[in-house]
């Protein structure tokens, strides 16, 4: 008798997970993902929903702490991105190499596509044929399941006579030296920590390679603390602003906000600091292929190949809403207000300013 019972309540449970997996794969990405961020309330249900979705990367429950000989602390998803991280220490770079670099969720994929096409004589057909994890390998990159993805393999596989395009999200101070010293240009981009926030949570839920960023307020704590992979925001940006300040020719600083105002605008100055000319006719289709809309469907840009990898939630979308001021859904009026105290304590004498909303 016990037996049929217990039989029947795990056909019962087992209808409603399938249920409310349909209900998530029905719903639009925006709506799901925010449905999740509500779910989270409520821990045990996201994990059993987790599971049933058998994502087969094992999420780490905690961000790995990597110390360099100096002692300087970086906080990365997991020791297999250490290791990474490490390694790209020791490869040899060349003079034309470039590295994009940035605060995770800032527009670093914004920027590396402008960037690749700047290089690539605006060649978009050839731009649709690969992923940009191909054309522009993340150097610390590790553990997704396509080893043929990581950073160093591919730069490793990298044709001799071609140029590179390198993403990272490394600290100036991690750099490989190439990159700290002038022999290669670097590329940064920033966006205001408020929609960095937003964006890394929503990204935190969808990217199972990272610690779950739990519910909006603990992980607004753990942002403004700097305990969430690659630190703190503020000393990431204020390094990469002081070393553009004293090596402009060699480091372009850019603003996540100045390429929404005026996008075409930035892929001139990118490319005069590239030593790239280019006719009008490269510049806008170069400014046409990189518009959110065309970009989010881009198969080579938008990681659609990624989500269903890397996320408990199939089809959850990496190109999110791509808008300037959508911090203002998400904190609430104390929470806006110590962030504003937490941004002068530590930024009032960059002479940075961002822009919250256009
Ligand atoms: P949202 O989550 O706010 O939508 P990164 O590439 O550094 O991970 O940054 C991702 C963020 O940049 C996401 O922000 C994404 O939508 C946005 N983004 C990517 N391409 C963009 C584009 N062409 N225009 C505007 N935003 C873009």
């Amino acid at each position: 008798m016990m037996y049929v019972i217990w039989t029947a309540i795990a056909g019962i449970v087992a209808a409603i997970l399938l249920y409310i997996d349909y209900l998530l794969n029905s719903m639009e990405e925006i709506d799901r993902m925010e449905f999740e961020a509500k779910l989270y309330l409520r821990p045990s249900i996201v994990q059993l929903l987790s599971n049933f979705n058998k994502s087969d990367i094992i999420r780490p429950k905690k961000v790995y702490r990597m110390i360099y000989d100096n002692g300087f602390e970086l906080l990365l998803p997991s020791r297999e991105w250490a290791v990474a991280a490490k390694e790209a220490l020791t490869l040899d770079y060349k003079n034309d190499d470039i590295i994009v670099s940035s605060f995770p969720k800032s527009g670093t994929t914004w920027i590396q596509e402008i960037t690749w096409l700047i290089c690539n004589n605006a060649d978009t057909v050839d731009a649709q044929k690969c992923s940009l994890l191909n054309r522009s390998p993340f150097l610390e990159m590790a553990s997704l399941r396509n080893n043929s993805a990581l950073g160093i393999q591919v730069l490793k596989k990298w044709p001799k006579n071609k140029q590179r395009l390198i993403k990272t999200h490394l600290p100036f101070e991690t750099l490989p030296e190439a990159f700290q010293t002038g022999k290669c240009k670097v590329i940064y981009v920033a966006r205001n920590p408020k929609d960095v926030c937003v964006s890394l949570y929503y990204f935190g839920i969808i990217n199972a390679a990272v610690p779950h960023p739990g519910n909006w307020s603990t992980f607004l704590a753990s942002y403004c603390s700097g305990e969430i992979i690659y630190g703190s925001w503020f000393s990431h940006v204020k390094e990469y602003w002081k070393k553009f300040q004293e090596n402009k020719s060699w480091i372009y600083f850019t603003t996540y906000e100045d390429l929404t105002k005026d996008l075409r605008g930035q892929i001139i100055s990118i490319s005069k600091f590239l030593g790239k000319n280019l006719t009008d006719k490269q510049i806008d289709v170069i400014a046409e292929h990189c518009t959110f809309e065309s970009m989010s469907k881009n198969k080579s840009t938008n990681y659609s190949h990624l989500t269903d990898r890397g996320s408990g939630f199939k089809n959850a979308k990496f190109m999110r809403k791509g808008k300037v001021g959508d911090w203002k859904n998400h904190f609430t009026l104390n929470e806006n207000e110590a962030f504003d105290n937490l941004y002068e304590e530590n930024m009032k004498d960059s002479g940075l300013d961002f822009k919250y909303e256009i």
